[in-house]
C-alpha cells in the first residue's frame, strides 16, 4: 500500500479531528501519501482529494467539529455513485480508505468494500447507535455537555420550585438521554427503546413533589414516541405541582472541545484504522470492547443495532427517589 485516504462522513463528532491527525500521522509515519477526501460521500464521487501533510493535522486534536467537513449524500446508495468514488480513489492511485462516521457512513464504507476497494470504518456519532462499539467518538463529549445543562436547569429549577423537560438528541436510540438522565439525577426518561405513558410521567413527577422535591427534571430523547412540547402541554395541564418548562439543546450537544476519553480513543481508533489496511485487511470496523480495541466485519454492523440498555432504565427509576 502506498497512498491511503481518509475522510468524515454523517454528523460531525467531537473527535473527530483527534481521529483525523491519528490517521495522518499514522499513515505519514509508515511511508504513505496520506489524501483527505472533503466533503464526505459527496466530495469522493466529486474526487475533493486534497495531500495531507503532518502540518496540516497541527493544533486541530482540541477542536470539535471536522475540519474536512461533513456531510449526509444518501444518493450514494445507488451503485453508480459507487462506482464513480472508486474511479475517482483509483485515479488519485489511492489504495485504501479510512471512514470515520456513522451508521450511514457505514453502510456506504460496506458497499466500497463490497466492490473490492480497501476500506476500514471508524464509529463517530454522538447518538452511540453504532453497533460493534462500546462507545463512538463524540458520544463522551456529547454526554458532558448534557451532563453541565441538566446541572444549569436545575439550579434555576430549584429556585422557582419548577420541572424541566429536557430534549437530548437520539433519534432512534436513546443512549443519551439514558445516561445523562442518570448522571443528572433525572425524575423521567423518555427512550424511543420504552413505550412513554404521560400519565406516568405525570405520576412521578407529582410523587417528586410530594416528597419535597424542589426541581424535577425529564429528559427526553427526540426519538421518543412522545415528543418533549407536546408532553410539557400535557403535563402543564395535570395537577403535578409543578410548573414545566422546556429546554432543547439541540445541536449544542454535536459542537464543543473533545473530552479527555474521546481524544484518546480516537487517537486510538485512527491508528488502529491504519494499521488494519496495512495489514491487508478490508470490510471492518474498528471498536472498543472493554479497554480493548477490535474490529468488526462491516456486514454485521450494518445489520444489527445498538439500542439503549434498558437495564440503566430500571437503575434510573430506582434512584429517582
Ligand atoms: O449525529 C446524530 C444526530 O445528532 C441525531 O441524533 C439527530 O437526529 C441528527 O444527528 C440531526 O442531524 P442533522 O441536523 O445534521 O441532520
Amino acid at each position: 500500500m502506498k497512498t491511503l485516504a481518509v475522510m468524515t462522513a454523517g454528523g460531525d463528532a467531537p473527535g473527530m479531528n483527534s481521529c483525523l491527525r491519528a490517521v495522518v500521522r499514522t499513515g505519514l509515519n509508515n511511508g504513505l501519501k496520506v489524501i483527505a477526501v472533503h466533503h464526505a460521500y459527496k466530495g469522493l464521487v466529486e474526487g475533493a482529494f486534497m495531500e495531507m501533510s503532518a502540518r496540516d493535522v497541527g493544533g486541530i486534536i482540541q477542536r470539535g467539529g471536522t475540519c474536512l467537513q461533513s456531510g449526509r449524500f444518501p444518493e450514494f446508495v445507488d451503485a453508480r455513485h459507487q462506482k464513480a468514488a472508486i474511479r475517482q480513489l483509483k485515479s488519485a492511485q489511492v489504495d485504501g480508505l479510512v471512514v470515520i462516521g456513522g451508521e450511514g457512513s457505514m453502510n456506504g464504507a460496506l458497499a466500497l468494500h463490497r466492490l473490492r476497494f480497501p476500506v476500514i470504518g471508524v464509529p463517530a456519532s454522538i447518538d452511540n447507535d453504532i453497533y460493534g462499539t462500546q462507545m463512538a467518538i463524540g458520544v463522551d463529549t456529547a454526554l458532558n455537555t448534557i451532563m453541565e445543562a441538566i446541572d444549569k436547569l436545575r439550579d434555576t429549577a430549584s429556585s422557582h420550585r419548577r420541572a424541566f423537560i429536557i430534549e437530548t438528541m437520539g433519534r432512534e436510540c436513546g443512549f443519551l438521554a439514558l445516561i445523562s438522565g442518570i448522571i443528572g439525577g433525572a425524575e423521567m426518561i423518555l427512550i424511543p427503546e420504552k413505550e412513554a405513558d404521560p400519565k406516568e410521567v405525570a405520576e412521578a413527577i407529582s410523587d417528586a413533589h410530594a416528597r419535597g422535591k424542589t426541581h424535577a427534571i425529564v429528559v427526553v430523547a427526540e426519538g421518543s414516541d412522545l415528543h418533549a412540547s407536546a408532553l410539557m402541554q400535557k403535563l402543564n395541564k395535570l395537577k403535578t405541582g409543578f410548573d414545566f418548562r422546556l429546554t432543547i439543546l439541540g445541536h449544542i450537544q454535536r459542537g464543543g472541545r473533545p473530552t479527555a476519553f474521546d481524544r484518546l480513543l480516537a487517537t486510538r481508533f485512527g491508528v488502529a484504522a491504519v494499521e488494519q489496511l496495512l495489514a491487508g485487511k478490508s470490510g471492518l470496523m474498528v471498536g472498543l470492547e472493554g479497554r480493548e480495541i477490535v474490529t468488526v466485519p462491516l456486514s454485521k454492523v450494518c445489520t444489527k443495532k445498538r439500542r439503549a440498555n434498558l437495564e440503566y432504565y430500571r437503575l434510573a427509576r430506582m434512584l429517582a427517589k
